[in-house]
């Protein structure tokens, strides 16, 4: 059983909407997969998405409600078989906890090589407009990586 884990800052906006988004796209594909999300920071831990996320993501058809922050810790690099890194300083920060044990993180936009941008964008100050942007980028990314788990 394939075990993924998207991970950004805070982890209450852009990685619990790819975990809402990635599971809705993949459920009907791979029934029995497991979908997580953690943030490199601490500061949000036992806290639901951020309102506008989730917000954006039920306008959009996605259901966040169950989710709450926490952080990564160095086992996920041992339980996970994907860790998707939303943008590169989280990709960094990853690197720098798995101290080379375990599940290599890799940015998640490289699963969409139609989009020219590499990172998701961090939505957290910025208008509501960045929420919807964050759900398209997500949405391309994750059926590119589902088709490398079924390939
Ligand atoms: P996220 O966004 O990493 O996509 O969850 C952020 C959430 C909170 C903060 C920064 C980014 N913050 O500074 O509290």
């Amino acid at each position: 059983m394939k075990k993924v884990l998207f991970v950004c800052l805070g982890n209450i906006c852009r990685s619990p909407t790819a975990d809402a988004v990635f599971t809705k796209r993949v459920s009907k594909l791979i029934p029995n997969i497991i979908v997580d999300s953690a943030g490199t920071a601490n500061w949000h831990i036992g806290n639901p998405p951020d309102a506008r996320a989730s917000a954006t993501a039920e306008e959009q058809g996605y259901d966040m409600s169950g989710l709450y922050a926490r952080a990564v810790i160095r086992d996920d690099f041992h339980d996970f078989d994907y860790i998707l890194a939303m943008d590169r300083q989280n990709l960094s920060d990853l690197e720098t906890l798995r101290d080379g044990q375990g599940t290599k993180p890799q940015l998640f936009m490289d699963f969409a090589p139609a989009i020219a941008m590499r990172e998701i964008p961090d939505p957290y100050y910025g208008g509501e407009d960045g929420f919807v942007k964050v759900i398209k980028m997500i949405e391309q990314a994750s059926d590119g990586l589902i088709d490398k788990i079924l390939a």
